[in-house]
């Protein structure tokens, strides 16, 4: 009796999961922008051990981003405008995927621009770099949702560009497209639909909120921006309703969850709203394990409440 409930304590948990075409390890990745452009996080832990690295956003050109300061800690979180600083996809390709042949990690590639064409230029110069290579990208995430540009408004925010984009990315690649939209609206579930409609594999719920803070001898924003996306554990909530609301409307769409995971339970959380994988984003800031450790406590998580699969508490909510 006692050797068997030992062996039942240390089987194995399933922690592979698909998010439409991808098969991925475990449920657990890299929040794009919150880990560098390449095997940084290397350094803190094995990247075969999280489901994907996702890289920060990449432009067909470089960009220099935003004055500083850029980030700006706040109660359970922070604000940043980092503005996409970025090498450019050319150079990415070169300096930056080379860095991942040493390592088994499956990557996603995030990219943006200020217009159609430019995401599309992205798509196709990311497409072009990897014609008749092997290579570890698994996906590319479409960011629709920064809220650190000035110029135009949040793509995500707009579901006819949203489908533009999306179906302009579609064209120029094999890989998988995931969409990322914004919370900062309350149609984010027809906006769903609609980048579903233009080809999207799966959406990633959610990038950050609309927020500012001010400096107390200054009076004048924080950040050098002006405002800023608010981040970390004070939005978690924020995109559990995201993952929860698109999961009820759209029970067959692919739900990438992010925001505010920092332990096993924030991860679990989003999963039972919904979500087929999770992201770890500002958790890194604090601790550069983050995502490392986060996966192995989702599994502890699983294994200390009975279950033996990500799939048995999939979209528990809505059961
Ligand atoms: C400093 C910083 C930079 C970010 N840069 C990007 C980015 O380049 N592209 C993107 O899609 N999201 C970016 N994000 C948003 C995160 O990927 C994530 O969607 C958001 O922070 C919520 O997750 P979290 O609470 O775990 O950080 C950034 C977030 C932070 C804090």
């Amino acid at each position: 009796m006692v050797a068997d409930s030992r062996r039942e304590s240390v089987s194995p948990i399933d922690m592979s999961v698909s998010v439409g075409r991808v098969r991925l390890r475990n449920a657990v990745m890299t929040a794009s922008g919150t880990s560098g452009h390449s095997d940084e996080l290397a350094a803190y832990g094995e990247l075969d051990a999280l489901g994907a690295v996702v890289v920060k956003s990449l432009s067909v050109m470089p960009w220099a981003g935003n004055p500083a300061p850029r980030v700006h800690p706040v109660a359970q979180g922070m604000l940043n405008a980092v503005g996409l600083q970025g090498p450019g996809m050319a150079a990415w390709l070169r300096d930056d995927l080379p860095r991942f042949s040493s390592r088994d990690a499956s990557v996603v590639v995030s990219i943006w621009g200020r217009t159609v064409e430019e995401y599309r230029d992205a798509a196709s110069v990311l497409a072009e770099g990897l014609r008749d290579s092997t290579h570890p990208i698994v996906a590319v995430e479409v960011n629709l949702s920064c809220p650190n540009m000035s110029g135009h408004g949040i793509f995500a925010h707009d579901a006819d560009v949203s489908a533009e984009v999306v179906a302009a990315v579609v064209g120029q690649t094999s890989l998988p497209v995931w969409a990322k939209l914004s919370p900062n609206t309350d149609r984010l579930v027809a906006i769903a639909a609609r980048v579903r409609e233009a080809g999207a594999d799966a959406v990633t719920l959610v990038n950050t909120v609309l927020g500012m803070a001010l400096d107390p001898d200054t009076g004048r924003p924080a950040l050098g921006n002006g405002g800023g996306g608010l981040s970390g554990r004070a939005i978690h909530p924020v995109a559990v309703r995201a993952v929860h609301d698109v999961r009820a409307a759209h029970p067959d769409l692919p739900i990438v969850g992010v925001g505010g995971v920092a332990d096993g339970w924030s991860a679990a959380e989003l999963i039972m709203a919904g979500a087929d994988a999770v992201q770890v984003g500002t958790a890194t800031f604090a601790d550069p394990a983050a995502p490392f450790r986060v996966a192995a406590d989702l599994e502890a998580w699983l294994r200390a409440h009975g279950h033996r699969s990500i799939g048995s508490i999939r979209g528990l909510a809505h059961r």
